[in-house]
């Protein structure tokens, strides 16, 4: 069993990983940052509950300590003093942000943040570094994108890539400094919620994309149930069993992928990696062997939020104006537009990733990820609508 500095367990996947180690009876020590009115305890211990049952079994194998990558050893001071011996560092800590305008500070949390974490290493003499990054580290190259591969001279869609591109960078050059450091690098696609329960503590990514959706639908209804005249004529309907048929047209090319797996089955091939001595120094990459349609994920989010007439197409049909014609609906067509724009770069079909890696490692524990069917949507989606797309903490 190891003792393992963890950053980011307030975030998604660090939360479901920090219950999967511990299920496996590793030792935690946990570094999170405290907000206006909660402790980083509190934080932990509220993120913890939501993602496991009876997270009191744990207790006794977690301590927290308040700290902030952004700062020279992550402002745990130069020795580990009190916190004893620490076998290993899971760095998760990231800030995902695609806007342009916050590139500064996305590059100082996903860049100054890693060499930070690298540091701590250095200076406490950890000697084991797992690094949680995405596929999309590749940016825009085409065809198959092999694990070992990083600079390639690619660009990004976005500050956040690229960050995490460095961000690997760093790990490498850490690693190869010294012949007792090793490393290894998980990359992550997008990652949805539990495939059993549903259950996510943060809802971005697909959900990003569903939520706006949602709350067009509830302001809908809201509308027709005090009035609702000003819709005559939309061809907005309720029915009986509240299912809304909005006429809206949202693009996605139809040969879209979406390459997007549950966080139970990451974490639990993070955690068998992890366990395993042959996989250091090596990068894995999380990925279906044939990533789902996009518009098939699409379609199946809108049946299961009760939205009809939403044609998904896949180019704006010749001679339909792309300004809906009716003025309630003039709006929400125009920020569809936008909403898909943010999410389409990740919808692309003309790279798959290779999984050599994953598969050796994995061996004859190695179960493909689940596939992205109707009914695991749906299990998705109900969370997500019972909880109004609202995140934890
Ligand atoms: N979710 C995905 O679909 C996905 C896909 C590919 C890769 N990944 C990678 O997986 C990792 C975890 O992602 P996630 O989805 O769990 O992200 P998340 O839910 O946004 O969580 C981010 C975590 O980083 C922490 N953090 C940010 N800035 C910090 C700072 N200055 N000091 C200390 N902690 C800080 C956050 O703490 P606070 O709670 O205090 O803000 C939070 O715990 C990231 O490295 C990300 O790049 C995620």
């Amino acid at each position: 069993m190891k003792r393992v500095l963890m950053t980011g367990a307030t975030g998604f996947v660090g939360s479901f990983l920090a219950a999967a180690l511990m299920e496996r009876g590793h030792k935690l020590v946990l570094l999170s940052r405290r907000s206006r009115n909660k402790s980083a305890r509190q934080r932990v211990d509220e993120v913890l509950g939501c993602v496991t049952r009876g997270v009191n079994r744990f207790k006794g194998q977690y301590i927290v300590v308040e700290g902030d990558v952004t700062r020279e050893h992550l402002a745990l001071g130069s020795d580990a003093g009190d916190l004893g011996k620490i076998d290993a560092v899971f760095h998760l800590a990231a800030a995902l942000d695609f806007l342009q305008t916050n590139k500064e500070n996305v590059f100082h949390t996903n860049i100054v943040g890693t060499r930070n974490a690298l540091d701590l290493c250095t200076a406490w003499r950890i000697n084991e570094f797992h690094h949680v990054s995405t596929l999309f580290v590749a940016g825009d190259r085409e065809g198959t994108i092999m694990e070992g591969d990083l600079d390639c001279g690619q660009s990004f869609m976005n500050p956040y890539e690229e960050s995490k591109l460095n961000g690997e960078k760093l790990v490498r050059e850490w690693a190869r400094r010294d012949p007792r450091n090793s490393h290894r690098i998980y990359r992550l696609p997008v990652v949805c919620g539990d495939s059993i329960t549903g259950k996510t503590i943060a809802f971005n990514g697909l959900y990003g994309f569903c939520a706006p959706f949602w709350v067009v639908k509830q302001q809908i209804i809201r509308r027709m149930k005090k009035n609702g005249h000003d819709l005559d004529g939309s061809g907005i309907t309720l029915g009986p069993d509240g299912t809304l048929h909005i006429p809206l047209t949202v693009q996605i090319s139809s040969d879209s992928s979406l390459d997007m797996i549950p966080v139970d089955w990451v974490v639990r091939n993070i955690v068998h990696l992890f366990e395993s001595e042959g996989s250091k120094g090596l990068t894995f990459h999380f990925a279906h062997a044939v990533p789902p349609k996009a518009t098939d994920i699409i379609r199946m989010c809108f049946s299961a939020m009760g939205i009809t007439g939403i044609d998904v197409v896949d180019k704006w049909p010749d001679g339909r104006a792309s300004e809906h014609a009716h003025t309630a609906l003039r709006s929400v067509q125009r920020s569809v537009g936008s909403l898909i724009g943010r999410f389409t770069g990740y919808m692309k079909n003309h790279k798959s990733f290779d999984t050599t890696n994953m598969r050796a490692m994995m061996g004859d524990s190695f179960n493909p990820p689940p596939r992205i069917d109707r009914a695991l949507v749906d299990r998705l989606m109900r969370f997500a609508m019972e909880n109004n797309f609202r995140n934890v903490s």
